[in-house]
């Protein structure tokens, strides 16, 4: 395996195979999504969600993207990082994108950043490729606009919102980024995107037709046990599973069961005695 970058990414869709990419926040995780070979881990601001329980992505902040960048940079050794672009750090001014996007390369050590937004975003996208930033896109349902959007729903159902999807797409490609990310959309608009672009699409709950997919790997590890949006596949129940791990861990400490012989250290017979001589106790 080999270090994956923005040029076997683009290859990937002329080659008709699909990319893999999933979330990560932290150095454990990201080390087994690496060993696991997914092409791409987004340092996405889902973190605000999973990693700090707010309601939305709104109050993460740059600082907090590079700080978990750091964390999933010291573990991956082939996968692309894509850190996110956090709410008002690059919408203020050029100069702050710039800064912020370079931080996130230079003291996060990611390979690319991401950005929510269409076609409003095409002189950004062009400095910033041009300063050797890569560029993922990141339309349809975009998180932070969620009080523009009134809520998290499906997007691109008229014939106007889906026209504006696929100006968007191709503007965005034509600044010169290196894939978008298509978020809760019809598939069969997925479908068109897709087909229109020569840079890879890569879908969450935008059905197959992506060149790609992403998941929050707190969803697809089923951590939470709340609220799972349509799109959602957990692969596995960790919420049981962690559950019972700790239910036994407490009983088993309530009850002196833990730790045992196998789990504690020892003196030798000889340096037993001494001590128990000295200290009087059996
Ligand atoms: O922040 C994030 O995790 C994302 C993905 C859902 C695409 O933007």
């Amino acid at each position: 395996m080999s270090k994956i970058t923005i040029e076997i990414i683009k290859l990937r869709k002329k080659e008709n195979q699909k990319l893999t990419m999933l979330t990560g926040y932290d150095y454990t995780v990201a080390r087994i999504i690496d060993a696991c070979g997914i092409d791409i881990i987004l340092v996405g601001d889902s973190l605000g969600n999973v990693i700090q329980g707010k309601p939305n992505t709104l109050s993460v902040t740059i600082d907090e993207i590079i700080y978990h960048t750091k964390c999933v940079s010291a573990a991956v050794k082939n996968s692309f990082i894509l850190a996110d672009m956090p709410f008002l750090s690059y919408q203020i001014s050029e100069r702050d994108a710039i800064l912020n996007a370079g931080n996130l390369l230079k003291l996060g050590g990611a390979n690319g950043v991401k950005l929510e937004g269409g076609a409003e975003l095409k002189d950004l996208v062009k400095k910033l490729t041009q300063y050797g930033i890569p560029v993922a896109g990141h339309i349809g349902l975009t998180p932070q606009y969620i009080n523009s959007l009134s809520g998290y729903k499906v997007q691109g159902k008229t014939p106007e919102k889906i026209k504006q999807l696929i100006n968007d797409a191709l503007a965005l490609q034509e600044s010169g980024a290196f894939c978008i990310i298509l978020e809760c959309i019809p598939e069969e608009v997925s479908k068109i995107i897709t087909e229109k672009l020569e840079i890879p699409t890569i879908g969450i709950g935008a059905g197959k037709y992506c060149d790609g997919q992403v998941l929050v790997i707190n969803d697809l590890l089923g951590l939470t046990n709340d609220f799972r949006p349509k799109f959602v596949k957990s692969y596995i129940n960790l919420h049981l599973q962690i559950t019972d791990a700790v239910i036994q861990y407490k009983n088993e400490v309530l009850k002196s069961v833990f730790p045992d012989a196998q789990h504690s250290f020892n003196l030798t017979e000889d340096c037993l005695k001494d001590l128990q001589m000295e200290y009087k106790t059996k």
